[in-house]
C-alpha cells in the first residue's frame, strides 16, 4: 500500500476538524465519593450553589452545605444508609420549598411540611422558600399593639407585642413550654394564627402538647411543625425557618401570627452535630462560628410590617398590616444566663421572661423571676388600662424584693417598711396563676386594680387564691358589658367602675 503523503495527511485532519461537531450539555453531575453519617461528600457538581438541593436515587435528596476545592458536602435528607460510594447524583439549581397557606392549620408536620398526624396529604396551593430575607426597616411597622397573653405577670409587667420577639429562658423543667401553650391558647377568637415547632423533643411530648392544644380547641387555628430527637440532625436545625416561612405567609397577608420555637439550644445542637461532621472548624463550645447567624437570621424575620409591605405580596388588594410574633425558648444549666447560647439569643430578642428552678421549687408558679424579665418594648404594647394598674404593681415588687431579706426580723421593723414588705407578698401571691387558667384584659385589670387600692391587705395570704376566685366569678356574672367593653378596646376610663364593684364584693366576701 502507498503510504500517505504529508499533504494528503494534513488535509485529512483539516477536513476532520471542520466537520467535528461539538455538542455542548451542561451537567451538574457528581459521583459519590464517601458516606458518613448523613453527610456525603461529592466530586463533580461543579456548579453546585450553597442550599442547593441534590438528587440521589429513589427520590433521596440532599443538601449543598459545604463547597470545596475538590469535593461538595451535602447534608442527606432521608435514608442516607442507601447511599454508597461510586453512586451518581444530580444538581436540580433549586432551593428547598415548603408548603404554606391555610389548608395547614389544624395539622400536624414534618420538616418538609409533609403530615404527621395521619390525616391524610396536605394539598396546599402555594410553596415557599424555606430560607428568605426579613423585611428591611423600610418596611417595617412600630411594635404597639399588644399580644395577650392572659397570663397576670407577664401581661401587666412584661408585656408582648405583636411582631415582638420575646425569649422564654430557664432550666430544666420550670414551666417553659407550659408558658407557650397558654399564650397559644389564649389566642381564642383573636384572630392569630399560631405556629408551634417543636425541636428535637421526644415523640412522647409532641404528641402530649398536640392533645392538650385540641383540647383546648387551639387547633382550630394552629399549625404544629414538629422534628423529633430522633430525626437526622438537619430535619431538626431546618425545622424553625420551616415554622417562620410558614408564618411569614400569613404576615405578608396582612394578618397576625405567632410561633413559638421550642426549643432552640436543640437546635443550635443540631447544628453543632452537622458542622463537625462537615469538619468544619469549631470555635467556643465546639459551635462553628456562625453559631450566632442561625439564630439571628430566624429572629430577624419576626417583625410587624407595614401596609406597603402586604400590599406587594398581595397585588395592593390588602391595604393591612401584619405581623410575625417570636417566642423562641432556650434551656440553661444550672440557672446560667451567661453560656454561650443563652446570650447570644438574649442579645437578638427584645426582651427575656427568666423561670427559675428555686421559684418553681417554692410554688411560685410561673415561675417568672421578675427582677431578670423584661421587654424592650415595654407599655407601648400595652393595653391603656393595664398599663396604667400594672406600673404600681412592677414598682412594689421591686420595692418588696428589695426588703425581702429583711422579712424574717419582721418584729424589729417600721411600720412602712412591714406594709411593703406585707403588700409584697400579697402581690407574689396574686401573680401566681395555673396552667390552663389564662386571663382576659378586664379580669387582669380588676386584680390589678385590687392589688394596687389596698383591697388585699386584711386578707391572709392563703386566703388570697380563693379571693381572686369568687372576686372573678362575682365579676364576670354580673358585669358581663364592662367586661366585654374592656376587652374591647381596654381604655383607662373603664377604671373608674372598679372602686364600686370591690366596694360591693368585699362586703359581701367577708
Ligand atoms: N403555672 C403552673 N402551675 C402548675 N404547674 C405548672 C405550671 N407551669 C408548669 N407546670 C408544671 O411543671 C412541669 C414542667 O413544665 P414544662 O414541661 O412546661 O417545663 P419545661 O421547662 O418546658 O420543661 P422541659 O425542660 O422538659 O422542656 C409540668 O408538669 C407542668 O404541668
Ligand atoms: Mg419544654
Amino acid at each position: 500500500m502507498k503510504d500517505l503523503n504529508y499533504f494528503e495527511i494534513s488535509n485529512i485532519i483539516k477536513k476532520e476538524i471542520k466537520n467535528i461537531n461539538f455538542n455542548l450539555e451542561m451537567q451538574n453531575e457528581g459521583r459519590i465519593i464517601n458516606v458518613f453519617d448523613g453527610i456525603v461528600r461529592v466530586y463533580g457538581l461543579y456548579s453546585a450553589m450553597y442550599g442547593e438541593i441534590i438528587e440521589f436515587i429513589d427520590n433521596i435528596i440532599g443538601l449543598v452545605f459545604n463547597i470545596e476545592k475538590n469535593n461538595v458536602g451535602i447534608v442527606v435528607l432521608g435514608d442516607y444508609k442507601q447511599l454508597l460510594e461510586g453512586m451518581k447524583c444530580k444538581g436540580t439549581g433549586k432551593l428547598l420549598k415548603v408548603p404554606v397557606g391555610l389548608e395547614l392549620i389544624g395539622r400536624v408536620v414534618d420538616t418538609l411540611g409533609r403530615s404527621l398526624d395521619g390525616k391524610g396529604k396536605i394539598k396546599t396551593k402555594n410553596t415557599d422558600l424555606i430560607e428568605k430575607i426579613a423585611p428591611g426597616v423600610i418596611f417595617r411597622k412600630t411594635v404597639n399593639k399588644p399580644l395577650n397573653t392572659g397570663i397576670k405577670a407577664i401581661d401587666s409587667m412584661i408585656p408582648i407585642g405583636l411582631g415582638q420577639r420575646e425569649l422564654i429562658i430557664g432550666d430544666r423543667n420550670v414551666g417553659k413550654t407550659s408558658i407557650a401553650m397558654d399564650i397559644i391558647i389564649n389566642q381564642k377568637n383573636k384572630d392569630i394564627i399560631c405556629i408551634y415547632v417543636a425541636i428535637g423533643q421526644k415523640k412522647s411530648n409532641i404528641v402530649k402538647i398536640v392533645k392538650k392544644l385540641e383540647e383546648y380547641g387551639a387547633m382550630n387555628y394552629t399549625i404544629v411543625v414538629a422534628s423529633s430527637a430522633s430525626d437526622p440532625a438537619i430535619m431538626q436545625y431546618l425545622v424553625p425557618y420551616t415554622g417562620c416561612t410558614m408564618g411569614e405567609h400569613f404576615r405578608d397577608r396582612g394578618k397576625n401570627a405567632l410561633i413559638v420555637y421550642d426549643d432552640l439550644t436543640k437546635q443550635a445542637w443540631a447544628y453543632r452535630q452537622i458542622s463537625l461532621l462537615l469538619k468544619r472548624p469549631p470555635g467556643r463550645e465546639a459551635y462553628p462560628g456562625d453559631i450566632f447567624y442561625i439564630h439571628s437570621k430566624l429572629l430577624e424575620r419576626a417583625s410587624r410590617v407595614n401596609e406597603n409591605y402586604v400590599r406587594k405580596f398581595t397585588n395592593g388588594k390588602i391595604k393591612k398590616t401584619g405581623s410575625l410574633t417570636a417566642l423562641p425558648i432556650i434551656e440553661t444549666k444550672g440557672g446560667d444566663v451567661s453560656e454561650f447560647i443563652p446570650t447570644n439569643v438574649i442579645s437578638i430578642t427584645d426582651g427575656q421572661i427568666f423561670l427559675e428552678t428555686n421559684l418553681f421549687n417554692s410554688g411560685i408558679r410561673p415561675a417568672i423571676n421578675v427582677g431578670l424579665s423584661v421587654s424592650r418594648v415595654g407599655g407601648s404594647a400595652q393595653s391603656q388600662i393595664i398599663k396604667k394598674l400594672g406600673s404600681g404593681i412592677r414598682l412594689s415588687l421591686a420595692k418588696y424584693r428589695e426588703l425581702e431579706s429583711f422579712a424574717q426580723f419582721s418584729s424589729d421593723l417600721d411600720e412602712i417598711t412591714r406594709k411593703q414588705i406585707e403588700s409584697g407578698k400579697r402581690i407574689t401571691e396574686l401573680m401566681k396563676q395555673k396552667q390552663f387558667n389564662t386571663m382576659s384584659v378586664a379580669e387582669i385589670a380588676i386584680l390589678l386594680y385590687a392589688a394596687n387600692k389596698n383591697y388585699l391587705d386584711d386578707i391572709n395570704i392563703n386566703k388570697i387564691f380563693d379571693f381572686e376566685k369568687q372576686l372573678i366569678k362575682y365579676y364576670n356574672r354580673n358585669y358581663k358589658t364592662l367586661i366585654n367593653l374592656i376587652n374591647n378596646n381596654g381604655k383607662e376610663e373603664y377604671i373608674e367602675n372598679f372602686k364600686k364593684i370591690l366596694k360591693i364584693f368585699k362586703e359581701k366576701y367577708r
